[in-house]
């Protein structure tokens, strides 16, 4: 989960990152040059939870001031545990909770930030698994994905007016770093980039970027 403050006039966007992971958070320190790690800030904690979530937004309110632009990119890339039959309820409940709960949770306590200013984005990046059975054993990962585009659609029903661009990417394909592509994958550097100037734009509202390919990231968002 990512939460972006906009200074596109002088030197691109601060960014927040918040997972439940240190190792991960580091990862992405290395991953970034030294030149730009001033404008990164990691913070651990579990958007799932309430209170945790709500103890995320003071530190981070304290430590970067205003918000303006959050990206909800909550979940798991892939899960293939097996047909119904063969699943115990728990793992429906975690299916739930990694993608649905952590998603509305997050949603709950960060939309207020954004949510009267024009300026302001909210951009939920989401699957297209949740429209189909991907391939025999994944049927969670829809049940799951469905119910974040689900969750996103009731969002822009309940609330067709409010001033924040509120838009959803639904990603069709798979995502993958350059080492590891596969013909019709998105590289995860051009879907950033891409994401990034989508934030930057603010053009639109309520609308549903669908990617289905490489190309697409130019056509649709671009
Ligand atoms: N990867 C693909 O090929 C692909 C393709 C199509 C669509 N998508 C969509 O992209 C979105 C993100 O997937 P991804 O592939 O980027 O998965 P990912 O690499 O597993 O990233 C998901 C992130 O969600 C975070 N997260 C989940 N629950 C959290 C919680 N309660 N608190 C804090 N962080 C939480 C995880 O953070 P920690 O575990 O570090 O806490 C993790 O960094 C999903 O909506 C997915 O449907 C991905």
């Amino acid at each position: 989960m990512a939460s972006m403050k906009d200074e596109s006039n002088s030197k691109g966007f601060k960014v927040v990152v918040i997972s439940r992971d240190k190792t991960k958070l580091d990862k992405l320190r290395n991953f970034v040059s030294p030149s730009t790690k001033g404008n990164l800030t990691t913070l651990v904690g579990n958007v799932g939870s309430e209170e945790q979530a709500e103890e995320v937004k003071q530190t981070l309110l304290k430590s970067v001031g205003k918000i303006t632009d959050v990206v909800s990119s909550l979940g798991f890339s892939w899960w293939q545990g097996g047909p119904p039959h063969t699943q115990p309820l728990k793992e429906l409940i975690w299916v739930m909770e990694t993608l649905l709960f952590s998603t509305f949770v997050s949603w709950k306590t960060f939309f207020p930030l954004v949510k009267d200013d024009p300026n302001c984005t909210y951009t939920f990046i989401t699957g297209g698994a949740g429209e189909k059975l991907l391939m025999p054993g994944t049927g969670f990962l829809t049940v799951g994905s469905a119910s974040t585009l689900a969750f996103c659609q009731i969002l822009r029903d309940e609330y067709p007016d409010i001033p924040c661009k509120l838009n959803q990417v639904k990603i069709n394909t798979g995502v993958g770093t350059p080492e590891h592509m596969v013909p019709g994958y998105l590289n995860h550097m051009e879907l950033g980039e891409a994401v990034t100037t989508l934030v930057e734009k603010k053009n639109k509202s309520h609308t549903i970027y669908n990617i289905n390919c490489p190309a697409d990231l130019k056509t649709v968002i671009l």
